[in-house]
């Protein structure tokens, strides 16, 4: 329809009434800093009437002058050294964890007790039992949470859910699904915090599997059971910043069936060991009527095959451009294969996570919160220990 197309509907936004502000404090300035800041700038004017104009109140970091660069460069108004003093500012209403694992929980609890708004990066934590006192204390303090499982923010990978859930890919057989990098294969590369456990809880597993372990659960059903394997292909690197060599704690990759509760079958494995792989996280689910497949190296499509499709001759997988604007978060971009990318599901992410701030609405079942973060933890726990002992594991909750 011609009245769908971007070009005539992009102009189209109006906002009436006041559009309220909401208090943003920052933990950590690197890799998720700089995304969710991007999302923060953008929002205002890409979602438009956006729920909330987010205002960047303060950003905090261990190193002074660093700390002080990235509040200038990123456009915070003050920053601090310490998350502590941060979190009596009054002006921070949303505190958003962009910290390595190990800064996850102190700070995210203690936010939550203050009475901020939380949303932290993933895992949520490094252990179970640290998830499970990050859940307990948001839901004692009954502020919002979301943990940040971005990729259920891909325009095509909502479009799959929502043929999922619609029914038209039947019961579900199969999920399938990949997450490889290549980005530690040489072995001169420091041990930095993600390859020591004390820091990250665990490798691949919880860096890549846990996006991945999510997806399967958005997609497919809750496991019933796992069965894994680990492995650490190098097990000493030189030390970040230091010199001599430090033994590697974390697994490099892991491969893992999984029973769902529906009965499904899936297999998940993450590697950085995987050479010439970027960010290749692969999608396929099978069902009774179709299947779908989806590529993060090729973020705006989605490959589905349809099983009665009509003529018989022309059966086969097809490509479909995941970019009109009736396709899901599309209404905020640009005319149909004017193409967005990996750092707008921050956007998707965190202007759901306003709306449901300042209208009091449910984060889930479409976002991630810490009960997910939770449930992940517990399967990221199941894949090591089932690694560790060679046999199924069930998930417990
Ligand atoms: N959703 C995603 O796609 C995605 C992608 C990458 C990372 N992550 C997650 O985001 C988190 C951060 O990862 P990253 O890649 O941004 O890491 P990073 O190493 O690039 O950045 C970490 C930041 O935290 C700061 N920091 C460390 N200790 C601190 C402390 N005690 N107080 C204040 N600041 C501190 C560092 O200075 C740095 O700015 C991790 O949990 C990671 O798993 C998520």
């Amino acid at each position: 329809m011609p009245d769908d197309v971007g070009f005539v509907t992009m102009a189209r936004a109006k906002a009436s009434g006041e559009i309220p502000e909401i208090g943003i404090g920052m933990v950590g300035y690197a890799f998720m800093g700089k995304a969710h800041t991007n999302a923060y700038k953008k929002i205002p004017y890409m979602i438009y009437p956006p729920p909330a104009v987010p205002r960047l109140v303060a950003i905090t970091g261990r190193d002074e002058e660093a700390v002080r660069v990235a509040a200038q460069r990123y456009g915070f108004e003050a920053y601090y050294t310490d998350w502590r003093e941060m979190i009596k500012n009054d002006r921070v209403q949303l505190f958003d964890n962009g910290g390595p694992n190990d800064v996850h929980a102190e700070p995210t609890i203690a936010a939550a007790l203050a009475g901020k708004h939380v949303l932290c990066e993933k895992p949520l934590a490094r252990t179970t039992q640290e998830a499970a006192a990050m859940l307990e204390a948001v839901t004692r303090a009954g502020v919002k949470h979301m943990v940040g499982f971005n990729y259920r923010y891909v325009p095509a990978i909502r479009q799959a859910y929502d043929l999922i859930r619609s029914g038209k890919l039947g019961e579900i057989y199969h999920f399938r699904a990949t997450y490889l990098q290549e980005w530690i294969i040489d072995p001169t590369f420091p041990k930095v915090w993600r390859l020591d456990k004390q820091r990250a809880g665990s490798g691949a597993l919880g860096d890549l599997g846990a996006h991945i372990i999510d997806l399967a659960r958005f997609l497919v059903g809750e496991p019933r059971r796992v069965s894994a394997m680990t492995r650490t292909f190098i097990n000493e690197r030189p030390i970040a910043g230091g010199s001599g060599m430090d033994k590697i704690t974390v697994d490099d990759a892991f491969v893992s069936l999984v029973e769902f509760e529906n009965g499904a079958l899936g297999t998940l494995e993450a590697s950085r060991f995987c050479a010439g792989r970027k960010n290749h996280q692969v999608l396929e689910i099978n069902g009774s009527k179709g299947s779908l497949v989806f590529n993060l190296e090729r973020f705006n499509e989605l490959d589905v095959f349809w099983k009665d499709d009509q003529p018989r001759e022309t059966q086969g997988f097809h490509n479909v451009l995941v970019s009109e604007s009736y396709h899901p978060f599309w209404e905020n971009w640009w005319p149909h294969g004017h193409f967005i990318g990996w750092e707008h599901t921050f956007v998707h992410e965190i202007s759901h996570l306003l709306d449901a701030i300042v209208n009091d609405k449910d984060i889930d079942p479409t976002g991630a919160t810490f009960v997910d973060g939770y449930k992940n933890a517990v399967i990221c726990d199941a894949i090591l220990q089932s690694a560790q002992v060679s046999r199924h594991v069930n998930i417990r909750y």
